[in-house]
């Protein structure tokens, strides 16, 4: 049995359902700030037009490349569209970016993508022509048409100087001038949005995208009219929808969630690389659930209610305790603890562990994951009752989805609850990245 003071502690982390529903009602009021020009400079949500009015049909062809960054891998594709609703041919290459490129002068993160694609252009023998680009930049952007955007903000774990406030198309294509490289960025793309394209190409009713990977964020489709922020004149001719790229990431920043948030959410943002930002995503995403739970377990330590009071060195660093963890913890099955003992002898180096420090680490894993998955379940119901369509398929991509072995169940079951009757909604994996997307906007836009 998990002992009461454990219990006692983790009830801050297990809101009502009426805190829920009250997450829903107050981010669509924040979401219907961000599409109003009159209130969106005070909303946190806000509601990017993504210049998107086609969703691919699989009918596209021809040849494009496709960059990915912002995830946990940083990939190059090239992408062959064949048309027919055939599957694309796809090579692909994952490049590491090292630390100091996503910290340091924005210039050189630039120079850095462009080499990779100099490098990628020579090693797969591709034909020395001018080729479209989709890139697929995981960060907020004000987009002004399909290819500017202006990064408004980093997030996650980027923070490189003299990037924010200005159009990334534009940085990009200045290094690849330096490498005298035929390659054109034709559109800009949030993840979300390439993975809503991705998924399209299967499920002609995918009208969300959603990512629950390193961040949290989710793209939909609105009627144009509903948009009132959109430059027309930067729209393809007869657009009837616009994808809206929310960025739902930073809700709560102006104190919406603080019914929701625990001391160890504040303490966690606190000492984060961006404190006072992304707060919605703070409380879902992959890049900080594993750190909440490390801060947990510290006090559950420092209050002798594991590991016998002794602190593990490993756990001591900040970060230590990966948001994989949670996912190896509740794989085991109810009363068997193989992947726990196994992380805490051989990750954590942790010596004496006895089944009951086991059964306490997976509560409190399965208690944030499932806040984690509540809450991200409750803005998809908002996202569903706003199109208010009698179907819809929601692609959705990112590790902790991908891994977490309740998350999805836990989703489903508050999205069921949340959504309105009429609606039926199903959550499909996305399978092969938002890259095939970003191409598929390219082709479907080039006219
Ligand atoms: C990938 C997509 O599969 O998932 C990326 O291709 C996206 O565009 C990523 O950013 C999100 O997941 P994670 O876990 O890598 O942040
Ligand atoms: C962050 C970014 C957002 C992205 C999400 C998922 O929230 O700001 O643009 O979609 O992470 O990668």
């Amino acid at each position: 049995q998990i002992p009461e003071e454990v219990m006692e502690m983790m009830k801050p982390f297990r809101p009502s359902e009426s805190n829920y529903r009250n997450v829903t009602k107050r981010l669509e009021l924040d979401m219907n700030m961000g599409l109003d020009p009159a209130h969106r400079d005070k909303a946190c949500v806000k509601m990017f037009p993504s210049y998107v009015s086609k969703v691919p049909s699989g009918k596209e062809k021809g040849q494009f490349m496709a960059l990915d960054l912002g995830g946990t891998n940083y990939r190059i594709l090239l992408v062959t569209l064949k048309g027919n609703n055939a599957p694309p041919e796809i090579i692909e290459s994952t490049y590491a970016i090292p630390e100091i490129k996503m910290s340091g002068p924005g210039e050189a993160l630039f120079d850095f993508i462009a080499e990779t694609i100099n490098d990628f252009l020579k090693s797969k023998k591709i034909p020395d022509k001018t080729i479209s680009l989709g890139f697929t930049f995981s960060f907020p952007c004000n987009q002004k048409g399909l290819d500017v955007g202006i990064l408004t903000r980093w997030t996650k774990g980027f923070s490189a100087t003299n990037v924010e406030g200005k159009n990334v198309v534009e940085l990009l294509g200045v290094a690849l001038k330096k490498l005298n490289l035929k390659v054109s960025c034709k559109a800009l793309v949030n993840d979300t949005v390439g993975t809503l394209a991705s998924c399209s190409f299967e499920h002609p009713d995918c009208a969300i995208g959603l990512i629950v990977g390193t961040g949290s964020n989710a793209c939909y489709i609105e009627d144009l009219s509903k948009v009132l922020t959109v430059d027309k004149t930067a729209l393809m001719k007869n657009a009837k929808f616009i994808i809206i790229n929310t960025e739902w990431g930073a809700f709560g920043e102006n104190g919406t969630l603080e019914d929701i948030r625990t001391k160890y959410d504040r303490a966690m943002d606190k000492n984060s690389l961006h404190p006072g930002k992304q707060i919605f995503e703070k409380l879902i995403s992959g890049m900080y659930l594993g750190e909440i739970v490390r801060l947990v377990l510290v006090e559950l330590i420092e209050k002798k209610l594991l590991f016998k009071g002794n602190l593990p060195d490993a756990m001591r660093k900040p970060y230590s305790f990966l948001t994989k963890y949670m996912s190896d913890c509740e794989r085991d099955p109810p009363h068997l603890h193989y992947s726990t003992e196994y992380m805490l002898r051989n990750e954590l180096l942790v010596n004496t562990i006895d089944s009951l420090d086991c059964k306490i680490i997976r509560y409190c894993c399965e208690i944030v994951a499932r806040r984690a998955a509540y809450l991200a379940g409750s803005a998809i119901a908002v996202l569903i009752n706003k199109m208010n369509r009698p179907t819809v398929t929601i692609g959705v991509d990112g590790s902790l989805f991908r891994h977490h072995p309740s998350f999805a169940a836990n989703m489903n079951a508050i999205i069921k609850q949340f959504k309105n009757p009429k609606c039926e909604f199903r959550l499909k994996l996305s399978e092969d990245g938002s890259g095939k997307g970003a191409a598929a906007i390219v082709a479907a836009h080039s006219f």
